[in-house]
């Protein structure tokens, strides 16, 4: 078994296809080669028995392979999200992350994967933020470049997207996003540039929204010239699902698969726009070879050796251990201050803790010291209950989660005891019914007969393109969600049900709902994506198991022509304290413990696939708890499980607060990890983090009158703080190790640097060295506006205490270019740099200059 990365051979160009690929395609008819163009269900596209052409199927992506089912009927690793891998700042990391997920598609018969997504961080109120990687286009570039080559190397094809420009939610489907030539190049192009140039990916998958005027389905110029011509990039370019508006147009903007089907505007309305003289034959057929190549290289094409031997394909990979060991690399160690005073129940009177100074009481918060610990506290609802993932079609249904407190309570010694209070649910609609629930679906039809019957991972049911096996639309009357409860608490538990059609709740033989539920307004999305939530109360006694039964008639709800889809859901809340007890309940808890870890998130609700965010306030009263928290225990370590910028008023009243992304099933475990120091948090911020919404330099998603204007530039994320009076929280590149480091040399020539640095302090640690560019100021008034500094690349060392260690890091031709228009190419500005190496964008500790020609 192995999980490390093995160095594999450049498979992707050696093969030569076209013959295998022209003969197929001289075999087909116009009717087949429009039909192959659009999607035939959801997932996948149609098979061609006749020249040996298997049906290929995709699946999102990123953190996980949900597979053809959108259910936790086959369940999928789930790795932290892509700000995290990104905040690891470790392209081979994000290899590893790739081939496992390369491992997961072929386990579950998918040959390309719908991700990375590369769209940058532009305003931290973009509903995907957590989805994306960065606000720094070089950063996102290698990470995705990393996760690309891993995945292929498995053998799976990617769509990298979403091409272009898609760095907010607001109006997605519509909005023209005005960007002009420099920052459409230098940022927000740069990283498929950069993927497409040294990673090769086999797709694309363009945007819904508009760039410039022209949707992205259709965007000739940025498609067929920029992508294709200028880049080389010669793989399929799949539509976002519903993206692809218009035949003929879609066509000629260069868009080889419309998705998902059955019906889309390729398929027959393509052959019949052949047919009617509107799109020549042989603009078809481009795209039917781009088809054909992805079906080769994915193994899918008879004749055609897949582009990596499966005797290549890395294989024996454990997942939950890549998910544990990504999770903790992500974490960012925003603040780690000496705890003064305050003795704790273990410690000899007087005694130092392990790693104090001799005074003995100027230890750092973290790594907690479990061997003079008796009792610690955990507070906050996710807790229990942790946000691994972000929502939307990253979802994907782990097979199980370990929590911060099971995580904890796991690799805390015996002696130590772990104590849980809520404090704050900052979730408005019921969490899926979970805990203590045993649940399966059965399907039913209208004479009662079982066609399916699946495992629940938790109380929602949801169908987003196939039915399970034996299932069909017509086939289907009634889905019953069935199975037992055992409760832990003795009180009133909240049962919430939800779903468009007729719901019936029976508990332990009693009808507790019954009623036709319709949608709140018009939307056909909003009715199927969140449906009106009911709720009941049921008086349960601790560990008596109860049966129950939701059982649901849908209703239809006019979403998309064809499509199968069904959602309905039983939620679960325990019995509650009022939102003041609780609170009180965990600051008790916290006054009596050697010390407090409270668990802050963001919900469903305001960060997610499909809106932007309005604020960065964590929901809920959780500012207010950790305040309180904090008051009554000086040892408060804050998680924040979040997977974009939040506002942390507090932060200077507790001495540590870590930033653990959305961090995959292993949430827990990688916790306990680093919270008890047996690893080190490794992750460095691949955003900043702004103090308060206010000053953060980018705020507007919405359109006006259909356009959104990115009037900032080449401003965003660091490049415009740099130009701003006011300091973020955190800045970009941020991170704390539990060791320390001296930058001892810094020598430079034009193409690279190359620096020495020493672990000064008494762990081994891991360092990640960032290369900041900054211009002499410019000499001339016609000289560009570029920015202060910007990152010009990076890597990361290792060392043990007092060892040095050395790293040689390229300086890209690039990143002395600016885009020159109207001519249109990449100009050198030549003049004096300083080359910085920093261990964060504010933090630089050794400087040299370097003059380009
Ligand atoms: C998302 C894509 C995703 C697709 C299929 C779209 O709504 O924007 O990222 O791959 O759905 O789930």
């Amino acid at each position: 078994m192995t999980d490390q990365p093995r160095t594999h051979r450049s498979h992707t160009r050696l093969h030569d296809y076209s013959a295998v690929v022209e003969r197929a395609l001289d075999a087909l008819d116009l009717d087949t080669k429009a039909r192959l163009l659009s999607g035939q269900d959801m997932w996948t596209l149609p098979a061609v028995p006749a020249i040996g052409l298997r049906s290929l199927v995709m699946s999102d992506g990123p953190i996980g392979v949900r597979g053809g089912q959108w259910s936790a009927e086959d369940p999928s690793i789930a790795l932290p999200s892509p700000t995290a891998l990104a905040a690891t700042w470790d392209p081979e990391l994000a290899r590893r992350a790739g081939q496992l997920l390369a491992q997961e598609a072929r386990r579950k018969g998918v040959h390309v994967l719908l991700a990375p997504t590369v769209n940058l961080h532009r305003s931290p109120l973009g509903g995907r933020h957590f989805e994306c990687y960065s606000e720094d286009p070089l950063l996102t570039g290698v990470i995705g470049a990393g996760y690309v080559r891993g995945v292929q190397e498995g053998g799976v094809g990617t769509t990298v997207k979403h091409f272009v420009g898609n760095d907010a939610e607001t109006d997605r489907f519509t909005v023209d996003n005005r960007i002009a030539p420099r920052p459409l190049r230098e940022l927000y192009l740069a990283p498929f540039e950069h993927i497409v140039k040294t990673a090769r990916p086999w797709g694309i998958m363009t945007a819904y929204n508009q760039v410039n005027g022209a949707t992205m389905t259709e965007h000739r110029p940025l498609v067929a010239e920029v992508l294709r011509g200028e880049w080389g990039f010669d793989g399929c370019n799949v539509s976002d699902w519903v993206a692809a508006r218009h035949t003929v147009r879609a066509l000629r903007g260069g868009l080889d698969v419309a998705m998902p089907g059955p019906r889309t505007v390729f398929g027959p309305p393509l052959a019949a726009a052949v047919r009617a003289g509107e799109v020549a034959e042989a603009e078809v057929d481009d795209a039917v070879r781009r088809v054909l190549l992805l079906a080769a290289r994915t193994g899918c094409l008879d004749g055609a050796p897949p582009a990596v031997p499966p005797a290549d394909v890395p294989q024996g990979i454990d997942g939950r251990a890549v998910a544990r060991d990504l999770a903790r690399r992500a974490v960012v160690l925003l603040r780690n201050e000496p705890v003064g005073d305050g003795q704790l129940a273990g410690e000899p009177a007087g005694g130092a803790a392990q790693g104090a100074d001799p005074a003995g009481r100027t230890r750092r918060a973290l790594p907690l010291d479990a061997s003079v610990m008796r009792r610690i506290a955990v507070v906050g609802a996710a807790a229990r209950d942790a946000r691994v993932l972000g929502g939307g079609s990253a979802t994907v249904f782990p097979e199980q989660i370990v929590s911060p407190l099971a995580g904890l309570r796991a690799a805390l010694p015996d002696g130590v005891e772990v104590t849980f209070a809520t404090g704050a649910d900052p979730r408005t609609r019921v969490p899926y019914a979970r805990d203590g629930f045993t649940l399966r679906a059965r399907y039913l039809a209208a004479d009662g007969q079982l066609l399916a019957e699946n495992a629940q991972f938790d109380g929602q049911v949801q169908v987003m393109g196939s039915l399970p096996d034996g299932v069909t639309r017509q086939s289907l009357h009634a889905v019953e969600l069935t199975g037992s409860y055992t409760p832990q608490r003795t009180g009133g538990h909240t049962l919430a049900v939800s779903g468009t059609g007729r719901l019936r709740l029976t508990v332990d033989g009693a009808v507790l709902f019954d009623d036709q539920c319709a949608p709140a307004g018009g939307d056909p999305f909003e009715a199927f994506m969140h449906p009106v939530e009911h709720r009941v109360t049921a008086e349960l006694t601790a560990g008596r198991t109860v049966p129950l039964t939701l059982r649901f008639v849908p209703r239809a709800l006019g979403l998309g022509e064809g499509l199968d889809v069904l959602n309905f859901a039983l939620g679960h809340r325990e019995p509650q304290l009022d939102a003041d007890a609780e609170i009180e309940e965990a600051v008790r808890a916290a006054a009596g413990a050697d010390a407090a870890i409270v668990v802050v998130a963001t919900t469903e609700e305001v960060e997610s696939e499909g809106f932007d965010r309005t604020d960065l306030t964590l929901p809920g009263r959780q500012d207010e708890l950790v305040t309180r928290v904090a008051a009554a225990n000086p040892r408060t370590v804050v998680v924040v499980n979040a997977g974009s910028p939040v506002e942390l008023p507090w932060r200077e009243q507790v001495p540590a607060v870590l930033l653990s992304w959305f961090p995959g099933q292993e949430a827990g475990a990688a916790l306990a990890d680093v919270l008890l120091g047996s690893h080190e948090p490794g992750g460095r911020l691949p955003t900043t983090w702004p103090a308060r919404f206010a000053d953060a330099p980018v705020t507007t998603v919405t359109p006006a009158d259909g356009r959104l204007s990115y009037e900032e530039g080449l401003f965003i994320g660091y490049r415009a703080w740099q130009r701003s009076a006011v300091a973020p929280a955190y800045a970009f590149g941020h991170g704390l190790g539990y060791t320390d480091w001296e930058y001892e040399s810094l020598d430079t020539t034009p193409d690279s640097v190359r620096v020495r640095l020493r672990n000064t302090g008494r762990r081994p640690g891991r360092e990640v060295v960032q290369i900041y560019l900054a211009p002499a100021p410019a000499p001339d008034a016609g000289a560009p506006e570029r920015p202060d500094r910007w990152l010009a690349g990076f890597a990361a060392v290792e060392a043990g205490p007092g060892e040095s260690a050395e790293t040689e890091i390229p300086l890209p031709a690039r990143a002395f270019e600016v885009w020159s228009e109207p001519d249109g190419h990449w100009r050198r500005v030549p003049g004096v740099y300083t080359v910085e190496a920093a261990h964060s964008i504010d933090d630089i500790r050794l400087t040299a200059q370097v003059t380009s020609g």
